[in-house]
This record gives C-alpha cells, structure tokens and sequence, in this order.
C-alpha cells in the first residue's frame, strides 16, 4: 500500500527526530531531503558545480562526514536556490514518496511541491530561540568552540533564504497540520502525529 507523509518546517524544528520516529513507528521508508541539499552543498564547496553535483549522487554521500555543520548548511541553502537542481531533484523525491508499505519525507517544499497530494501533511515549528537553542546544543557535541550567538544569526539568516526565494519556498501548505514544538516535547510532538495518522492510516 502507499502512503504518503510530507513533513515541512523551518531549520531545527525537529522535524528530522519526528519524521523518523514516525517512520519507525508505521515502519514507514523515510527521506531526509535536507540531506540531498547538503550533500550538493558540501560537493560544490570542493568546486563542483552544483548540477554535475546532482547527476553524481549516490548513497555512500549521505555518509560523509561534516554534512550537518554551519558551512555545510548555508551552502546547502544557497544550492536549493537554484531551479534547475530542484528540478533535477523532483522525480526521485517523488518516486520515493509513492514507495510501497509508506513513506515519510521531511524538507521546505514537500507538501507544497514535491507531494502536493500526500495523505498526511505536517508543518513543524519552534521559536527561533528554542530551535537555535537545540541546533546548539547537537552542534556543541562535535564542537566545543561554538558560540549560541552565531548559531541563532545562522539559523535566522537561513530561514530567511529558505523563505525568500523565488521557487519553491518554506511554507505551511494550507492544508497541512501545525506542530509547535516550542512548548511540546518531542515526544508528545510525536504522539499527536502519530494519533493523526492512525486516524487516515487503517
Ligand atoms: O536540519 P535543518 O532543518 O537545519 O536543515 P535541512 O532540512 O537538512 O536542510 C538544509 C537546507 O536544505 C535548508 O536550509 C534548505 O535550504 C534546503 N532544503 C530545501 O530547500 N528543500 C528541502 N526539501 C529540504 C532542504
């Protein structure tokens, strides 16, 4: 059977820890899209061009190391900004998204673009405080040198990149469900969005 859950929300919300933990709960395949952006991020920091990039993916890139670091980040949003490798990117997401036994994807644009017709739509939120607090705190464990200060400038510098631009940008689909996880757990964050499913997944 397919299924279709399209998590979107902005840098640090928590979406990646519920995406998969709802992916693991249904037994659901899960699509960290973030981390197609930074793999093309990171590649093009070597000096590739962002579309070479993309034709040279493969699933051995989502191993290497430094993926989720500042630098890493803000090259990843620089490269979303381009058209053609959104576009270039559009036909995987969506074929994985229409996998059998269920899949959960997390981005920007997921339940806006890439699965418009999903099953299930979730929008994941916090404060910019708490968020850049939690992107601190999983930064600080691999170094200790960071500062909080740059970390929340980074994160709002970021989100408004994502907001901003012209082709596919960070918004709630009308019809997708809020989550604020400024207040709620993670945990219970997770058990309201697995009631919600449970109520269209039978
Ligand atoms: O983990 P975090 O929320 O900080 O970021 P991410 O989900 O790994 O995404 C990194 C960057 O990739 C974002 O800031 C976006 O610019 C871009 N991205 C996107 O444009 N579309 C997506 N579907 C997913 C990520």
């Amino acid at each position: 059977m397919k299924f279709t859950v399209a998590i979107d929300g902005p840098a640090a919300s928590g979406k990646g820890t519920i995406s998969k933990r709802i992916a693991n709960f249904f037994k659901f395949s899960y699509l960290d899209t973030g981390m197609i952006y930074r793999v093309i991020g990171l590649k093009t920091l070597t000096g590739l061009e962002p579309l070479d990039a993309v034709a040279g993916l493969n699933e051995n890139d989502f191993n290497l190391p430094n993926l989720r670091n500042e630098e890493v980040s803000k090259a990843a949003s620089m490269v979303a900004k381009n058209p053609a490798v959104r576009e270039a990117l559009l036909e995987y997401q969506r074929h994985f998204s229409r996998r059998e036994g269920g899949a959960v994807l997390d981005g920007r644009d997921i339940g806006t673009v890439i699965c418009p017709a999903a099953d299930i739509k979730f929008f994941v939120t916090a404060s910019e405080e708490v968020r850049a607090k939690r992107r601190f705190k999983e930064l600080s464990l691999r170094n200790n040198g960071i500062v909080f200060e740059t970390v929340l400038a980074d994160l709002k510098s970021r989100d408004q990149e994502d907001t901003d631009r012209a082709t596919s940008p960070l918004r709630m689909s009308a019809d997708a469900v809020l989550l604020d996880t400024t207040k709620l757990s993670i945990d219970a964050s997770v058990e309201t969005a697995i009631e919600v499913i449970s109520s269209v997944y039978k």
